[in-house]
């Protein structure tokens, strides 16, 4: 588990002071036309999100910046209100994007950044897909708490609920199977490369993409109840 990140600078602690609550978020999102059922997830990951973090405080006694948490989950997806795709990984970057140009805090870019693939999104792949925001990152894995736990609540809260009942991905178990997730991982990836390149993505071929995702649910899993997901 990554440790919780702090703000970069004078100016990044003023963006964070001025943060705006979950209502004027949410605002942003709709001013953006990001369509009902996203929003519902941004809202759904971002409760998740803070079980998560307070779950972290109580078994561990770490604490992760709750602001940042519900700030990054709640935008987490705000890059597919322009790319009007679900199957679109380049959402992470652009949304990263929105959200600095709009002055934004820096650590909350940086949670719709890391978030992608569960955390699995890799120089290597943003090329072979054509990311379109340059210059590209060599890594866009999760380098604070507060990344992975968003990564960790969005992984959950698609592969739990969303990815079975909209996609037909397998239905996962975290608790019995961790593993399990590299297969519902592997659905999407697979889906992905075949819209964007017509290419048939191998196992083989995704298994660094999915590595990441496994290692946070195994490591996050413990945060989360059975009864948190809804
Ligand atoms: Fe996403
Ligand atoms: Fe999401």
């Amino acid at each position: 588990m990554r440790k919780p990140g702090k703000p970069l600078n004078r100016i990044e602690s003023i963006r964070e002071f001025l943060l705006p609550p979950r209502e004027k978020i949410i605002g942003i999102l709709k001013l953006l036309n990001l369509n009902e059922k996203k929003i519902k997830h941004s809202i759904a990951v971002a409760d998740l999100s803070l079980k998560i973090a307070d779950e972290i405080k109580r078994v561990d006694g770490i604490e992760a910046d709750r602001k940042i948490v519900e700030a990054g989950a709640l935008l987490h997806d705000v890059g597919l209100a322009m790319t009007f795709d679900d199957l679109s990984p380049e959402h992470s970057v652009i949304g990263a994007d929105i959200i600095r140009k709009v002055g934004l805090p820096e650590r909350v870019a940086k949670c719709a950044e890391a978030h992608e693939m569960a955390g699995g999104l890799s120089r290597k792949v943003a090329e072979e897909l054509k990311f379109p925001v340059y210059p590209l990152k060599d890594d866009y894995s999760p380098s604070t708490l507060e990344e992975e736990i968003v990564t960790a609540a969005d992984l959950f809260q698609y592969l739990l609920i969303e990815a079975p009942e909209e996609f037909g991905y397998k239905k996962y178990d975290p608790w019995e199977d961790p593993e399990g997730c590299k297969e519902a991982l592997f659905s999407y990836c697979r889906d992905v490369y075949k819209k964007k390149l017509n290419k048939e993505l191998t196992m083989n071929e995704a298994a660094p993409m999915l590595e990441k995702g496994y290692e946070i649910c195994r490591e996050f899993v413990k945060y989360v109840k059975p009864n948190l997901v809804e």
